[in-house]
């Protein structure tokens, strides 16, 4: 089964929805986390858009460099634009299991919400290992789709769109086993935090507005679903809003590793 296609409206979606205070606050939560200092070098994992490329650029300031790097060409030319006026920051063409990058190129990487859509997991972190340099740091967040809570009346059709929509990344759980893949991978952790997304109710500017209609065009077609299901699914939360019992709720997990 196909999993989530980031071409030209599903790079959009993603820009959307990412700048929803939901996501900006995260994002607060990484840039924390990674702490980039002012002259050094980071590397961006599936930067998509280029929200963190941007914020990452700005610490390190124009002595510094960010590498922001995306297999998917509507995401790079969002983040090019996003990023054009900070010359240090380049954006490439590229993928998370083949880093074009000489050994201990960086002195940070971060990668967030990236290695749930990759398939080979211990070779993308030997990767992340390789370009960094001795001591250097990585941060990784990634979500934990058993972690959902939304609150809808009918929770068979719900549990099905659920199902259907975890065919959209290849790891749907793949927090639970981040630590313990890092370690393998040659990295301490020495810091691991839950980033809650969050919704009490239902407004356009939220994470969960916006996903919903994305799960919903996903899903259809999938697993028996049909139009008139999906939509369903949709009213039913619009319901629970419009009662005013919305409740969105779901976890990711980042996690601070260092390069032993
Ligand atoms: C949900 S977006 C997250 C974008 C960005 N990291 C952020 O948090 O704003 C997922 C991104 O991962 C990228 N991606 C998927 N598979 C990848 C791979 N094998 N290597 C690198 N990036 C990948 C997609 O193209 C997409 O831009």
């Amino acid at each position: 089964m196909a999993t989530l296609e980031f071409d030209e409206e599903g790079a959009r979606q993603v820009e959307r929805t990412y700048a929803t205070p939901d996501v900006v606050a995260q994002r607060a939560q990484v840039l924390a986390l990674l702490a980039p200092q002012p002259g050094e070098r980071v590397l961006d994992i599936g930067s998509g858009p280029g929200y963190l490329s941007e914020a990452i650029a700005d610490a390190v300031g124009p002595t510094g460099a960010v590498h922001g790097l995306d297999p998917s060409e509507a995401m790079n030319t969002l983040a090019r634009a996003r990023c054009a006026s900070r010359p240090w920051v380049d954006i490439e063409d590229g993928d998370a299991v083949d880093l074009p990058f000489p050994d201990g190129s960086f002195d940070a990487a971060v990668s967030t919400q990236v290695y749930e859509y990759v398939a080979d997991m211990p070779r993308a972190l030997a990767e992340l290992r390789r370009v960094l340099r001795p001591g250097g740091r990585a941060v990784v967040l990634d979500t934990d789709w058993d972690s959902l809570v939304w609150h809808t009346e009918d929770r068979a059709l719900h549990q099905r769109v659920v199902a259907a929509w975890e065919e959209h990344l290849v790891h749907p759980r793949l927090p639970r086993r981040l630590a313990g893949l890092l370690r393998r991978a040659g990295f301490t952790v020495p810091e691991q935090r839950v980033v809650v997304l969050f919704n009490p109710q239902l407004h356009a500017e939220t994470y969960s507005a916006n996903t919903m209609e994305l799960i919903a065009k996903f899903v259809t077609g999938r697993q028996g679903l049909t139009a008139e299901d999906t939509a369903a699914w949709l009213a039913d939360l619009r319901a629970r809003a419009d009662e005013g019992d919305y409740l969105f709720s779901l976890n990711r997990y980042v996690f601070l590793a260092t390069a032993a």
